[in-house]
């Protein structure tokens, strides 16, 4: 399930770590990767390749809200809509990336291309209104410039 260059990244994660436990985190950020999200099936393949009990894994990937357990899009857009963001306009973003992309929080685009999650603070606060494109962090955000970093991700 996982490819011959994703099996060889995790060997390395886990001898950063002293024990497989404590390599769970990043090698369910290489499955999320890999398959892009966490299905019953990168769990199972992840506690395989690591010698971890799933009900471990599971547990560590079901407590962080950065893991995704559904189908998602092919890009994650995490828009932040907390105090200082909502007042310097994240909610009218929000309303943007619906009206212009067809994206819904917690939705995917009709396209498959974005799929949109609503974040809390991502501390930013004083460039907000802020978001991340899957790794990419963007700060000072307009309609505008939203639409000139999706096409980046198109
Ligand atoms: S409130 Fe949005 S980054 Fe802090």
């Amino acid at each position: 399930m996982f490819s011959e260059t994703a099996k060889k990244e995790l060997e390395e994660i886990r001898l950063k770590y002293p024990n497989a436990r404590a390599a769970l985190l990043p090698a369910l950020y290489l499955a999320q990767r890999e398959f892009g999200w966490l299905s019953p099936e990168a769990y199972e393949a992840v506690s395989s390749l690591l010698g971890v009990p799933k009900a471990i894994t599971r547990g560590v990937g079901t407590f962080y809200a950065m893991y995704k357990h559904k189908p998602m899009g092919r890009n994650i857009v995490q828009l932040c809509t907390n105090v200082s963001c909502m007042i310097l306009g994240a909610e009218r973003l929000v309303d943007f990336l619906k009206i212009k992309y067809g994206l819904e929080p917690g939705g995917t685009s009709p396209d498959g291309q974005f799929s949109l999650v609503i974040m809390e603070c991502i501390g930013a606060c004083g460039t907000a209104p802020a978001m991340l494109v899957n790794d990419d962090f963007y700060e000072n955000l307009t309609e505008k410039y939203i639409e000139e970093i999706l096409e980046k991700y198109k």
